[in-house]
């Protein structure tokens, strides 16, 4: 599966301590060091890409009532594993703080976990290392646009919220299309919204709409203080070169569902902490200007405790399985 940084032999252990070459693989924090470029890079355009070193525990993706499964990730994690077997090699690009990586070690699918930020991976390491794993799970520092990993290794390639972080998704999927076995997969989670009663439905939307407005406020005041946005980050691009390169997806539903009502206390903390690839970048003094003037909005229209506004959503999750075309398989090497 891996790649010796240093003469390109192929590492065919789980834990890849040492090339044949005698090269030993850097570890720190339990994670494999395959790469030592930034974690954010904006310098190349085509090629630029938002690590989220400056992120770390303040990226959230799950639930907090339910870090053991960590919400949809437990279910579509199970449901990826009864579709390819247990003992399949999957890779969790882009893991983040380990929810989809753990949780299908868990389930039984030989897991390696490789994001840009060794924050986010030394994390999820800490948080992989108090549970009971029913296969191996490796944490390897890499970049999506180059990945240490040898062709057709892996049966799938796990990326869920990622390719808008990169500046170019096309060469991070060409990459994901080289690491693929033949009849390997490329799998999204997603999570899709469960009936409400009335009642649920007014609750959600008056949450829903006051976190709109204090984000809002917040943009607008970013503006106003001479922040320009995010770099990049293109959702629509990113579904346009996924559909070049692979079919429809196969929708495989799950057992899973879930109620949440936090949705005020996690995207509060969220916009707070500047969680999130270009907000990490928002300098400090604009961010405190920004966020002051929200934060005394929020307080003059929803009152000094806007942040316990409940939310209720219901959903679940579904795993999205894509095949590549037959055309992009065409020309690759072994
Ligand atoms: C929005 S988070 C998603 C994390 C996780 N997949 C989840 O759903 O909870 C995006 C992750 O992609 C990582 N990332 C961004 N650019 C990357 C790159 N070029 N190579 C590898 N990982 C990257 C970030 O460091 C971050 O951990």
């Amino acid at each position: 599966m891996f790649v010796c940084p240093k003469c390109y032999h192929a590492l065919w252990f789980f834990y890849p301590d040492q090339c044949v070459c005698g090269y030993v693989i850097p570890k720190i924090d339990s994670v494999y060091q395959f790469s030592d470029e930034p974690p954010v890079s904006l310098d190349q355009p085509g090629q630029r890409y938002l690590g989220y070193e400056n992120v770390g525990e303040n990226y959230e993706g799950c639930l907090e009532q339910e870090v053991d499964d960590y919400g949809i990730f437990g279910g579509c994690s199970r449901e990826l594993v009864r579709l390819l077997g247990k003992g399949c090699i999957v890779l969790d690009l882009g893991t983040g703080l380990g929810p989809a990586a753990i949780t299908l070690a868990v389930a039984g699918a030989n897991t390696i976990a490789v994001d840009v930020s060794q924050r986010m991976l030394a994390i999820a390491a800490q948080r992989a290392a108090g549970r009971r794993m029913n296969s191996h799970l490796a944490f390897a520092r890499m970049n999506a646009y180059n990945l240490a990993i040898s062709n057709k290794s892996v049966d799938a390639v796990v990326a869920v919220d990622v390719l808008h972080q990169l500046d170019n998704p096309a060469v991070a999927v060409k990459e994901i299309i080289r690491v693929l076995k033949p009849g390997g997969v490329f799998i999204e989670y997603d999570s899709v919204s469960l009936p409400l009663t009335p009642e649920q439905h007014e609750i959600n939307r008056r949450c829903s709409e006051a976190l709109r407005d204090i984000r809002n406020h917040y943009y607008a005041a970013l503006t106003k203080h001479g922040y320009a946005g995010p770099p990049f980050s293109s959702w629509e691009e990113v579904r346009e070169t996924i559909n070049r390169y692979f079919s429809a997806p196969e929708l495989l539903p799950t057992d899973y569902v879930g109620v949440w009502t936090e949705k005020m206390r996690k995207g509060i903390n969220k916009l707070k902490t500047r969680a999130s690839g270009g907000a990490q970048l928002i300098p400090d003094d604009v961010h405190a200007a920004a966020w002051d003037e929200a934060h005394k909005n929020a307080v003059r229209k929803y009152g000094h405790n806007y942040i316990d506004i409940p939310g209720y959503s219901r959903y679940s999750g579904v795993v999205k399985v894509y095949r590549p075309k037959n055309e992009v398989l065409g020309d690759r090497q072994d």
